[in-house]
């Protein structure tokens, strides 16, 4: 394996700044690297294996499946995608699903689901601008860069997508603003930004923007890749924030480790997206839907209420911490704010057997929502002593 570093210099796109390690192997929220050494991981593979690595009840749903069937075109019926549909729209109240195989995809399927609407509603394209929130991540797709609030990935892939204007996101009145200029169809946001800073929207400003939205006849798109499947304490953050979005989008832990996205449909746009104007060849897949109704199934509220009591311990241990200017987040998606940068933070860490994330100048954990309370104080201790350095 001594190679593999050069190999991967070689041979794969350079899109990457891969950390100085090999990793082989893991046990829940333990990782191995390829020399034996062991690592507790606050990462999860960016919040992806929320019951952590090499869980045996989705092991089993996932081999299950896989020896009996583990494709077939979205052209006929197969059990596993309707059964997790099933379970996610009774869990969220939301109508119907289309799969597709990551969260770029899942925002691909919302804005054309909401441009759509608005074709429909108004038989006309002038009303298809979508208001995003500054400081936001959808994706790396054309279109979903170009929705990305962020000046950083408007450039240098241009021409962009047409239509996404961005809204600060502190200010409702901004929204107001662009909503009165803009013949807008959609305001979309994710209610914990986190490749942006791991920074949650407010209460306050929820509640002004969902107003707005309403008032003028725009849907409201929640971006849960990230923030979804059990990460902010409950099964999905718009759920804290006491209202209803229109369209739901996830992806990330919902597959546990395997590549799935799920665009959910509420009542308004149940019925917009009609035969043959959009599909997928691998959406729906029987092996990552098996495995993903597995997960969504044990995120119960034992689970959800071990990840408020880990968050809240997280947070009590971080808090005002030597080189700690803040803590951000919502439940185990934590930003750090540190004197120290943060790139350095993780590469210390790293040294010293800790997986960290960065996110905007901040440390970001995403831990795996069933790391023991032990693990995340072990952790948390050698990021602290990395961090007062
Ligand atoms: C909020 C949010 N939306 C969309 C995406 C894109 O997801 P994917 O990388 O699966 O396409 C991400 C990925 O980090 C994300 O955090």
């Amino acid at each position: 394996m001594d190679n593999i570093r050069d190999l991967d210099r070689q041979y794969i796109a350079n899109t990457y700044a891969r950390a100085d390690v090999v990793f082989t192997s893991g046990e829940g929220a333990i990782i191995y690297d390829d020399s034996g050494k062991s690592y507790i991981d606050l990462g999860a593979g960016i919040a992806v294996n929320i019951f952590g690595c090499a869980d045996k009840e989705w092991q089993e749903a996932v081999v299950e499946q896989l020896s009996k069937l583990q494709h077939m075109s979205n052209l006929y019926y197969t059990q596993p995608c309707v059964k997790l549909a099933q379970l996610l729209c009774t869990r969220t109240g939301m109508k119907r699903v289309f799969f597709g195989n990551s969260g770029a995809e899942a925002n691909e399927c919302a804005i054309k689901t909401a441009r759509k609407w608005a074709f429909d509603r108004y038989g006309d394209e002038n009303h298809s601008t979508i208001i995003t929130l500054k400081g936001s991540f959808h994706g790396r797709t054309v279109t979903t860069l170009s929705a990305t609030g962020q000046d950083e990935f408007h450039t240098k892939f241009g021409p962009f997508t047409q239509g996404f204007v961005y809204a600060s996101a502190q200010d409702p009145a901004d929204v107001e603003r662009l909503a009165s200029e803009n013949g807008c169809c959609a305001l979309m946001m994710e209610l914990c930004q986190g490749e942006g800073g791991v920074n949650a929207l407010t209460r306050e400003y929820v509640d002004a923007v969902v107003e707005i939205a309403r008032r003028r006849d725009m849907l409201i798109i929640v971006d849960e890749v990230q923030t979804g499947n059990g990460r902010t304490g409950t099964l999905y953050a718009f759920m804290q924030y006491g209202f209803m979005p229109d369209i739901v989008t996830t992806a990330k832990g919902l597959g546990g480790g395997l590549p799935l996205g799920a665009c959910l449909l509420g009542e308004q746009v149940q019925d917009t997206l009609d035969v043959g104007s959009h599909g997928s060849t691998f959406g729906g897949n029987p092996v990552a839907c098996a495995g993903a109704y597995n997960i969504i199934s044990r995120i119960d509220e034992e689970l959800l209420d071990s990840v408020r009591r880990k968050a809240a311990m997280a947070r009590a241990e971080l808090d005002g911490a030597k080189g700690i200017k803040s803590v951000t987040g919502l439940g185990l998606m934590i930003g750090i704010e540190c004197e120290k940068p943060a790139g350095l933070v993780v590469e210390e860490a790293l040294k010293k057997g800790v997986i960290a994330l960065t996110a905007h100048g901040k440390v970001r954990l995403v831990p795996p929502l069933t790391i023991t309370e032990e693990e995340l104080i072990s952790a948390i201790k050698i990021l602290k002593e990395v961090i007062a350095q």
